[in-house]
């Protein structure tokens, strides 16, 4: 079986350099052993994601930071300690002890410590920390559930630890530190009111309009998508202009239009909770993308909280295909 809830054996696969994903509270995650090159290089082989692309560590608690990383910023370090265990991720001065293909060269290292149970277990059980990018192909839709990894890499890996489905949906939030400020590559499950409610206001740097110029961190437009055109716009053009297609609408809060025969309507949250709403996104994408639907047009979300992060997913999957 290669789904199930073994830590013991995950624990054992990757003591010996072979992969497993693992569930953690944002998405599942594709784990190597983060100290072995060759175990890591097996992420970039089996996602078929290019080698310039680095990879978030996990840990299993903030004791073992100083192992992997230097010098950590102060303001980092205290925002890091507030959001751990949870979907927060800080880019810092790593220690020679990771090796270069996990930061693809970098000085940097990405680090985090997920929330989830049973992959806290497993960490606690290894002498070494996990590299893991989410366990999707390159560029598609991050996993939610064991069933959607299975479905994705379930032949390239041996085990799936089984965690049920993701409580946040989103991937982690990332920050790090430029001219002693603290600064967001990547908006996620810790929201931008969370970080400037604990230490006043900081900058964006994830801008999807910018990102051509942006080289750091690989913060590449064509992200997230699903394999059929996402559209986000003004919705009644949009819909008229699509009518003789099957329509895949996503929306969110009270339901103004109505189903058709051509026309599905996905509400990520009818109750309008934001929460619900990035734990649906993913695998409403996914389900669209496993339907008979023809195109995707999407509503964004009110631009606050969770919202943002919501939106920066749908914008990304919308840009891939004008490119
Ligand atoms: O929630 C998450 O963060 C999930 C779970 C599995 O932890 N992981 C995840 O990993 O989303 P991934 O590889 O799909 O996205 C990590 C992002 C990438 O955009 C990568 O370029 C950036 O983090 N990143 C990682 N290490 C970096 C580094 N050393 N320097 C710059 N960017 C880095
Ligand atoms: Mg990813």
């Amino acid at each position: 079986m290669p789904i199930g809830t073994d830590i013991n054996y995950a624990a054992y696969l990757l003591s010996n350099g072979e992969l497993v994903a693992i569930p953690t509270e944002t998405v599942y995650g594709l784990a190597a052993n983060a100290f072995d090159k060759n175990a890591v290089a097996k992420i970039f082989e089996t996602k078929n994601r290019p080698a310039f692309n680095p990879l978030i560590v996990h840990i299993k608690n903030i004791d073992y930071l100083p192992k992997i990383a230097k010098n950590v910023n102060e303001q980092l370090l205290y925002l890091f300690q507030k959001f751990s265990p949870g979907p927060l991720t800080i880019l810092t001065e790593k220690k020679n002890i990771i090796p270069d293909i996990v930061t693809a060269g970098s000085n940097k290292v990405a680090i985090r410590i997920p929330r989830h149970p049973l992959t806290l277990q497993l960490l606690n059980k290894l002498n070494f920390p996990l590299a893991a990018p989410s366990a999707n192909p390159f560029q598609y839709i991050s996993p939610t559930s064991a069933q959607q990894v299975e479905e994705q890499l379930g032949d390239k890996i041996p085990y799936i630890l089984d965690g049920g489905k993701c409580e946040i949906g989103l991937e982690s939030t990332i920050i790090g530190v430029e001219n002693n400020e603290i600064v967001i590559y990547r908006l996620g499950g810790i929201s931008l009111e969370d970080i400037q409610n604990t230490i006043g206001k900081i900058k964006i740097k994830s801008n999807i309009k910018n990102e051509k110029k942006v080289k750091t961190p690989g913060q590449l437009s064509k992200h997230y998508s699903p394999k059929k055109p996402l559209f986000i716009g003004i919705t009644e053009q949009l819909l008229r202009n699509n009518s003789h297609k099957k329509i895949a609408l996503i929306t969110f809060g009270k339901n103004k239009i109505s189903e058709t025969n051509k026309l599905k309507v996905y509400n990520l949250s009818e109750k309008a909770d934001m929460k619900e709403a990035a734990a649906n996104l993913f695998e409403t994408l996914y389900e669209i993308d496993n339907s008979d639907a023809e195109i995707i047009i999407a509503e964004l979300l009110p631009d606050t909280g969770l919202g943002r992060a919501i939106n920066d997913r749908l914008i990304r999957a919308s840009i891939s295909k004008k490119f």
